[in-house]
């Protein structure tokens, strides 16, 4: 089997990498990780993806002095460099822009922390806590251009239970990330996502949906 390649793109402690590394390591999944990038040197998931035997390279914004375009130039430039196919962003905390949207087009995957279009952005747990939805949950999108505004892959669902703070509500819809974002990356490289005219189509294998339901607890 030849195996998608994937760059994984990080900020922070990388929970959802190592859901992705795990679901790797399985000998049917069709996808590997090639590079773990992140924007920050002390990030966790750097440690994470050196322990599973992947390159891991800091990519830090200062030497490119706040000049976007040659900062993402520079990424795509690397993520091609380790014949990555696929771009999947796991807490990548900046917006990325054209240069890497172009070189990968329509293959750049994030995951959200909320049910899109609902609370994008930073802090979507705490967001839906102060609007007092019942349900919340995480979205796997394409990246287009906007904040967390491409087109829908894949959502889950879970509650928001009496008593929850931003901590507790977060640690949920992680477990809840940690399944969604290894399927949608099977599906991604399965070719599963096209896009057509704008429009996303998503066709699920037999036997999964395009959504999971609300997972209790
Ligand atoms: C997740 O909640 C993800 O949805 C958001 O950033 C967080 C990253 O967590 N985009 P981790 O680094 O994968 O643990």
């Amino acid at each position: 089997m030849t195996r998608g390649r994937v760059g994984v793109l990080i900020s922070g402690s990388g929970t959802n990498l190592q859901a992705l590394i795990d679901a790797s390591r399985e000998a049917t999944f069709p996808a590997e990780i090639a590079v773990v990038v992140s924007d920050r040197s002390a990030a966790l998931g750097l440690e994470r993806a050196r322990l599973a035997g992947i390159p891991a390279v800091f990519h830090g914004a200062r030497s490119f002095a706040g000049d976007r375009d040659a900062y993402d130039a520079a990424l795509a430039g690397l993520l091609h460099e380790h014949g990555v196919e696929w771009v999947a962003l796991a807490g990548f905390l900046r917006l990325v822009g054209s240069a890497l949207l172009d070189a990968f087009p329509w293959r750049v995957l994030n995951i959200h922390p909320a049910l899109l279009p609902s609370f994008p952005g930073l802090h979507a747990q705490e967001q839906a806590l102060a609007a007092g939805v019942r349900i919340t949950g995480a979205t796997v999108h394409l990246v287009d251009r906007g904040c967390d505004t491409g087109p829908i892959v894949l959502q889950g669902a879970v509650p928001v239970l009496p008593g929850d703070d931003g901590p507790a509500l977060s640690a949920r819809i992680l477990r809840l990330e940690h399944q969604l974002y290894p399927r949608a990356l099977r599906w991604a490289v399965e070719g599963r996502i096209q896009v057509v005219d704008g429009t996303v189509v998503v066709t699920p294998p037999p036997g999964e949906d395009l959504t999971l339901g609300v997972v209790a607890g």
